[in-house]
């Protein structure tokens, strides 16, 4: 089965740091397509070149998120372009597994190999979540049968976006799927438009006892000053650097 990555990103002095160790990650991963999709009004050119270089099977797709969210404090992060990576896979995929993985995670390659045979949503462990440490289903004999998050709120399937991945026939199978514009409840209401039940849920990570993936946060620096130049610099790298 073909695995699918829909990796959400954005312009900002940290984006091709997060690229590259998100990419170098995926270069481990056999029979995969890599959807970048990136909430921007144009496209970054340093992200692009990257991407070309890569070497990777890469689809680069651009969407920025509404206007109307764009001015709110606490904004649907990333919705629009997984949407994007969503509906490419819908027109594209046949077969496979789609993922959302963000581009500041850190994946263990061995989620990829678990996760390739979801037969209609699979979840697992993901660590550094809220002051708890980690966000999991609980697993019984096999079976989902409750989860563990630091903010259970209202959700039926409290889990982290990294959390889980979801088989593509099965996807195609529900036209009307799709993520809400509600933080908080992205991967909730998104998981809840597929129709399942917790029941039928695939425990992977050995029945969710292993943590391969975490959701770390790069700290973010303050912005960036231009290079310092004078005379003695004219002609170096220093021309390019600025
Ligand atoms: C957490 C969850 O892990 C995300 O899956 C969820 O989208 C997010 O909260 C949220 O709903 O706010 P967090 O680390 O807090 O993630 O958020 P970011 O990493 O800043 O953003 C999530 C993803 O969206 C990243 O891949 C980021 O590159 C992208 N993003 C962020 C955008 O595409 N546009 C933005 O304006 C900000
Ligand atoms: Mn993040």
């Amino acid at each position: 089965p073909t695995l699918y990555i829909v990796t959400p990103t954005y312009p900002r002095a940290e984006q091709v740091p997060e690229i590259t160790r998100t990419a170098q990650t995926l270069m481990h991963v056999p029979n995969l397509v890599w959807l970048v999709s990136e909430d921007a009004s144009v496209s970054s050119p340093a992200l692009l070149s990257y991407l070309n270089e890569s070497g990777l099977n890469t689809v680069y797709l651009r969407v920025q998120m509404p206007s109307k969210y764009q001015k709110v404090k606490n904004k649907p992060r990333g919705v629009a372009n997984r949407m994007a990576g969503l509906n490419w896979v819908r027109s594209n995929g046949k077969e496979g597994v789609i993922y959302f993985a963000d581009d500041d995670n850190t994946y263990d390659i061995r989620i990829f190999e678990q996760i390739r045979w979801t037969k209609k949503v699979s979840m697992f462990p993901v660590g550094l979540v809220t002051s708890l440490g980690v966000s999991t289903p609980i697993v019984r004999s096999g079976r989902v049968v409750g989860f563990y998050d630091g903010w259970i709120a209202h959700r039926t399937f409290p889990v982290d976006m990294a959390g889980f991945a979801v088989n593509v026939e099965f996807l195609l199978q529900r036209p009307q799927a799709g993520m809400p514009y509600k933080v908080g409840y992205e991967e909730d209401g998104f998981i809840k438009s597929l129709g399942i039940k917790a029941s039928e849920i695939e425990p992977l990570a050995f029945n969710c006892t292993k943590i391969w993936v975490w959701h770390t946060q790069t700290k973010k620096n303050d912005p960036a000053k231009p290079v310092a130049q004078n005379n003695a610099t004219i002609g170096t790298n220093m021309d390019i650097l600025k």
